[in-house]
């Protein structure tokens, strides 16, 4: 269906628009209206994601009615570099809705994955239906927990991160620039922007620099007092006991929320409830070969 026979004459169809300031001003308020969250600080300490590509239906005073956005997320999915996109930011403001818009912006946004040749497409959305029919799939998500290994005797003293000092972001964007996935199972390469934007996210999670380790750990203590790990950011992921070494602490319990492949700790998997689906497009396999979860500092 066209815009025209769809009856929405009157809108702007525009793509890849992040350089004009207005229209970015634009998709956040359309995205404030509809999840109230304010993207704009969000993006200072990092920046857009470069790869962003948005796709619009603008009306004739510079207001977004509707918009979803892809950008580039490789991803290691079952032991295998997946050269992935994501779908983000998908919204159409309540008066515009029921006319088709977003199905054809989802459209759109299809027809450009493919031809720039993206083996898989990624999204989490509370509305599944939405996507079925487009082939997408749901990937159940698994954090694993278990006890702590024993603690060794430490005199590491772990630097707290925050990504508004310079010198701090300066450090967080070297690792992350040169990271290896958390887990070979199932965990993004890189996503750079969308973990600083997530680092604002929960104030509870902590970022730590463990120098012997040259890691960043974002993590937290849960009410109940077990160790969460939400993720690690480092050329070589160290074993969670060298984790817990570097942090000085000791806790019982641990709840790691990815595939703990990489830390030397075996725990058991754990079904995430929440009405949030992870979904996926791909002509590869849509079952994960062992339960896992997409890290939330990779949330987009
Ligand atoms: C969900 C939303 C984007 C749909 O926008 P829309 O322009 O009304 O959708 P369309 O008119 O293009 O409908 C597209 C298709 O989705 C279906 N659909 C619409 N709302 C739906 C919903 N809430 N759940 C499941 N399917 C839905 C329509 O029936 C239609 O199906 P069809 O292509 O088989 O005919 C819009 O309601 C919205 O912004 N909601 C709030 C934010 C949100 O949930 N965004 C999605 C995040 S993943």
């Amino acid at each position: 269906m066209s815009a025209a026979s769809a009856g929405y004459t009157g809108l702007t169809f525009r793509q890849d628009y992040f350089a004009d300031p207005a229209a970015w001003t634009a998709l956040v308020s359309l995205l404030s209206d509809t999840f109230g969250i304010d993207l704009d600080p969000l993006r200072r300490p990092g920046g857009a994601d470069p790869t962003s590509m948005p796709f619009g239906w603008f009306d004739r005073a510079g207001t977004l009615v509707a918009n979803i956005s892809a950008f580039a997320m490789p991803m290691m999915i079952n032991g295998r570099k997946v050269n992935a996109a994501a779908f983000q930011s998908g919204a159409v403001r309540p008066e515009w809705r029921e006319r088709g818009l977003y199905r054809d912006l989802t459209g759109k946004a299809l027809d450009w994955c493919a031809a720039e040749g993206f083996e898989a497409i990624v999204l989490y959305t509370d509305k599944p239906g939405l996507y079925e029919k487009y082939g997408f799939v749901s990937l159940p998500m698994h954090l694993y927990t278990g006890a702590a290994p024993a603690p060794q005797a430490t005199t590491a003293l772990p630097r707290r991160l925050d990504p508004w000092n310079a010198d701090d972001l300066g450090l967080l964007q070297a690792a992350l620039k040169t990271r290896t996935p958390v887990s070979d199972r199932l965990a993004v390469c890189q996503s750079a922007p969308m973990f600083l934007i997530n680092t604002q996210f929960d104030p509870d999670v902590k970022l730590s620099w463990l120098e012997d380790e040259k890691a960043v750990i974002a993590w937290k203590l849960t009410d109940g007092g077990a160790f969460l790990l939400s993720d690690v950011v480092a050329a070589r992921i160290p074993s969670l006991g060298a984790i817990l070494d570097g942090l000085g602490i000791a806790p019982a319990t641990v709840e790691v929320l990815f595939a703990p492949d990489k830390l030397g700790w075996h725990g058991e998997p754990r079904s995430l409830e929440g009405g949030t689906r992870f979904m996926i497009k791909t002509d590869g396999p849509t079952i994960l070969d062992a339960p896992a979860m997409l890290s939330p500092m990779a949330d987009f």
